[in-house]
């Protein structure tokens, strides 16, 4: 019997540490519901719907960026800091949906977006208007061009979303001038956090929202804010990676200088007291050096985005469990666990693919892999019931409850993802993931938006035909349903104390099957297709139908004998 490296730590003397054994409901506010039928989702039509999440059972809610902004990245071009966008409310509705959170008992974190502003930023507006050399563009990674007339950008870094992460600007004279560094789109200009004044327009940001109530952040791109000093060129060892997120040994991922910036948060956040967090979405790997962003006087925790990327494999996803208990658990922070989320091909289509594109390349109508969606969708189960039974805190994406796949059919003119126009297409992005939830099967926009007068019976991006088939409503009390299973799954994992509890191996019976021990419940994972004994016991969660003693394949139960 192997016993697992961690243990949640107890309870801290001063603060409830609720987020060790949370599971944190991601809320991407554009499609998650409509209250006034223009066709995207807001701040009120959130605050309608929080029942709904209440009685699926989650802890925490993460809201993606509402803020003021031009919508070049789905609110992730932040051009008010502290501004709700009209688009998605007022200020007054942010207050009521906090109210409404708390008076349920669910903690709301939302988004910090500090690597980069939008272009319409009043600070980047003012460096275009100040000219080279001034305080105004010292806020920002302005640099002078190279060759004999400064029209080669000054480095040779690559955009996330494709093409090179660096625009010229037209200066004052009408000429061509500086170039600035945006590592995301155009619209993203990066900031410079060497500058003083940067940390002082953060530290307002967090202050402006923890006084509002908020319980915590998750930080954007929490592994690109410091960039190696000089910006010197890096050329990615696989070209199939170009612009990947993924690969930390670029000069612009996980350079040690955000630490110091995390540290100067963590106090900001305790003079709010002990139970705010800081949640890092920072790609970086190994899990050993991703630990570093969760140190005592870091951030509470961060994605395991290692985990999302494990592929339905007994072997590896053994070893991502092992690697990520001891590595989270080496300094005293809780794991994480994820499968989906707005970024990456959600996981019902995700796991019928093997192997799934890389993050980014998303799925399209000429993509040259097509899912299976039954085996996806069955897999998809079977991962999240694995998930939830380890400890830690785990993060659900909207829609997952409901087993949505991806949507594969949307037609280009819909598509909004700046990686498709800055790749040309070649890579569909991120839209396939986040189509507009369904509520209600016989409503307009599936209950999205409203009915009647006020509708304009569409949403923001299509839903496909198949949309009213998983709406909420068809799923609720229905055996089987794979809204049911997340309710029993969540439940359950509450009784059996299944977040907090130490994992201990047991023995497999088969290669491509999981075991383990977490207090009384014994948890078998079944990745391959044969059918194995399942242990003696009452099963108290079943992802799939289980039968006469047998767990067939990419099934997962939960015994407790
Ligand atoms: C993060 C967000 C993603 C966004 C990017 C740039 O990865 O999750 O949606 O496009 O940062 O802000
Ligand atoms: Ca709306």
């Amino acid at each position: 019997m192997a016993r697992s490296a961690s243990r949640p730590e107890a309870r801290s003397a001063t603060g409830t540490d609720w987020w060790r054994t949370a599971v944190i409901y991601q809320v991407y506010p554009r499609s998650f519901a409509d209250s006034n039928g223009d066709g995207i989702g807001d701040l009120p039509g959130i605050t309608a719907r929080l029942d709904a999440l209440v009685e699926l059972g989650v802890d925490a809610v993460w809201l993606s960026p509402f803020y003021t902004s031009p919508q070049k990245d789905g609110g992730y071009d932040v051009a008010d800091y502290t501004a709700v966008d009209p688009l998605f409310g007022t200020l007054d509705d942010f207050d009521a949906l906090l109210a409404r959170a708390h008076a349920l008992s669910l903690k709301l974190i939302i988004d910090l977006v500090p690597n980069h502003s939008s272009s319409e930023h009043p600070w980047f507006q003012a460096a275009l208007a100040a000219g080279p050399g001034s305080p105004e563009r010292a806020r920002y990674l302005f640099r002078d061009g190279l060759g004999a007339d400064g029209d080669v950008p000054p480095n040779n870094w690559q955009s996330v979303f494709g093409g090179p992460a660096w625009t010229r600007v037209i200066e004052r004279d009408g000429r061509p001038g500086q170039w600035y560094l945006h590592l995301f789109d155009t619209s993203q200009p990066d900031f410079d956090w060497t500058n003083e004044e940067v940390h002082e327009l953060f530290r307002g940001v967090l202050r402006f929202w923890l006084e509002r109530g908020a319980d915590g952040f998750r930080v954007d791109v929490a592994h690109g804010m410091a960039k190696k000093p000089g910006l010197p060129d890096w050329t990615p060892p696989d070209p199939g990676l170009e612009g990947s997120s993924h690969d930390t040994t670029a000069p612009y991922w996980a350079q040690p200088g955000v630490h110091p910036i995390f540290r100067d948060w963590r106090r900001v956040l305790a003079e709010f007291g002990p139970d705010r967090v800081l949640i890092g979405e920072a790609w970086v790997e190994p899990l050993s050096k991703l630990a570093e962003w969760v140190r005592p006087d870091e951030m509470q925790q961060t994605f395991n985005f290692t985990f999302l990327e494990t592929p339905w494999d007994a072997v590896r996803l053994k070893k991502v469990v092992d690697d990520s208990l001891a590595a989270f658990g080496s300094v005293g922070a809780p794991s994480t666990w994820v499968l989906s989320n707005h970024d990456v091909i959600r996981h019902a289509t995700r796991l019928g693919l093997t192997p799934p594109p890389p993050q980014g390349e998303g799925l399209g109508p000429g993509s040259r892999l097509h899912p299976d969606d039954a085996v996806g969708v069955r897999r998809a189960r079977a991962a999240t019931a694995l998930m939830l039974a380890l400890p830690g805190s785990a993060y659900l994406y909207q829609g997952e409850e409901l087993g949505l796949p991806e949507v594969i059919d949307l037609p280009d003119s819909a598509r909004q993802d700046p990686t498709f126009f800055r790749t040309g297409g070649a890579n569909y992005g991120r839209d396939g993931s986040r189509v507009p939830l369904p509520w209600e099967s016989a409503a307009p926009t599936a209950g999205f938006g409203p009915a009647g007068a006020a509708a304009t019976g569409a949403s923001w991006l299509p839903q496909p035909p198949s949309w009213p088939g998983y709406a909420r409503d068809a799923q609720l009390g229905i055996p089987g349903a794979t809204l049911e299973f997340y309710r029993e799954a969540l439940a359950a994992r509450r009784t059996h104390h299944l977040a907090s509890n130490e994992l201990v191996w047991l023995p497999s019976p088969d290669a491509d099957v999981l075991v383990f021990r977490s207090g009384a419940v014994t948890v078998i994972a079944n990745a391959g297709p044969t059918p194995v004994a399942l242990p003696a016991g009452r099963v108290v969660l079943a992802s799939g139908p289980v039968g006469s003693g047998r767990l067939p394949g990419d099934t997962t139960a939960w015994v407790v004998d």
